[in-house]
C-alpha cells in the first residue's frame, strides 16, 4: 500500500471520471486541489458528503480549490447515483468522480486499508498545493462522514501559513488571531506584523491575522 506523506509529490494519473477522461495535473492547473475517496455509490453517508461538497462550490472556488472525488464503482453507477445526489441533496454535482474500477488511483494514494475493508476505499482526503505537494491528509472510516467545514478551515490555515510566517492555534477560525512562527525573532516580528503582537511567553506570540498574500 502506498504511504504518501506530507510534503510528498501528489502522484499524477489519467482516469475515467463522470466528466470524461481527465489528467489529474491538467485538471488542477495552478489551483489548490482536494482528492477524496468514498467507499461506495448509492450509500447514505456518501450521498450526504458528495451533496455537501457540491453545495460548497462557492467556498472552494473562493479559495481557488478544485475538487475530485473517487470510488471504485463504475461510470454507469456514478451517473445514476449523481442524479440521486442532485435530487436528494438539492444540488448539482459539479466536480468529477473517478470511476476507479481497477483501483489504480486508490492504490497510488493508499486509499484501500485492507484491515478496514479489503476492496472498498476508506474516506481519505488529500489536500494538494499548487506546486503539487501534499499539504494535508486525513482518513476516516466508512461509518463516519467527514466535516467539510473543518476541511475549509484547514485550507484557510494552509493558505495563510503558506504565505505568512505564522501558524494557527487550536480551534482557530478565519479572522481570529494567529501565532507568530518560533523562527521569527522579535526584531523581525516588529517589521513583519505592523498590527503588533502580544508576547504571552517568548515562544507564544499572538498577532491579528495578516492579510492573505502579504
Ligand atoms: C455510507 O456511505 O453510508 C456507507 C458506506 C459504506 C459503509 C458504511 C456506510
Amino acid at each position: 500500500m502506498s504511504e504518501l506523506k506530507l510534503g510528498d509529490k501528489a502522484p499524477n494519473f489519467d482516469a475515467e471520471t463522470s466528466e470524461g477522461k481527465i489528467n489529474f495535473y491538467d485538471y488542477l492547473g495552478d489551483s489548490w486541489g482536494i482528492l477524496f475517496s468514498h467507499p461506495a455509490d448509492y450509500t447514505p453517508v456518501c450521498t450526504t458528503e458528495l451533496g455537501t461538497v457540491a453545495n460548497y462550490k462557492a467556498k472552494f472556488e473562493k479559495r481557488n480549490v478544485k475538487v475530485m472525488a473517487l470510488s471504485v464503482d463504475g461510470l454507469e453507477s456514478h451517473k445514476g447515483w449523481i442524479k440521486d445526489i442532485n435530487e436528494t441533496q438539492n444540488t448539482t454535482v459539479n466536480f468529477p468522480i473517478i470511476a476507479d474500477e481497477d483501483r489504480k488511483v486508490s492504490d497510488l494514494y493508499g486509499m484501500i486499508h485492507p484491515k478496514a475493508d479489503d476492496t472498498l476505499t476508506v474516506r481519505s482526503v488529500f489536500v494538494i498545493a499548487p506546486d503539487k505537494s501534499i499539504k494535508m491528509t486525513l482518513t476516516y472510516p466508512a461509518s463516519t462522514g467527514r466535516n467539510f467545514d473543518e476541511l475549509i478551515r484547514v485550507i484557510d490555515s494552509l493558505q495563510l501559513t503558506a504565505y505568512n510566517k505564522v501558524a494557527t492555534p487550536a480551534n482557530w477560525k478565519n479572522g481570529e488571531d494567529v501565532v507568530i512562527s518560533p523562527s521569527v525573532s522579535n526584531e523581525e516580528a516588529d517589521k513583519m506584523f505592523p498590527k503588533g503582537y502580544k508576547e504571552i511567553r517568548p515562544y507564544l506570540r499572538m498577532t491579528p491575522e495578516p492579510e492573505l498574500n502579504n
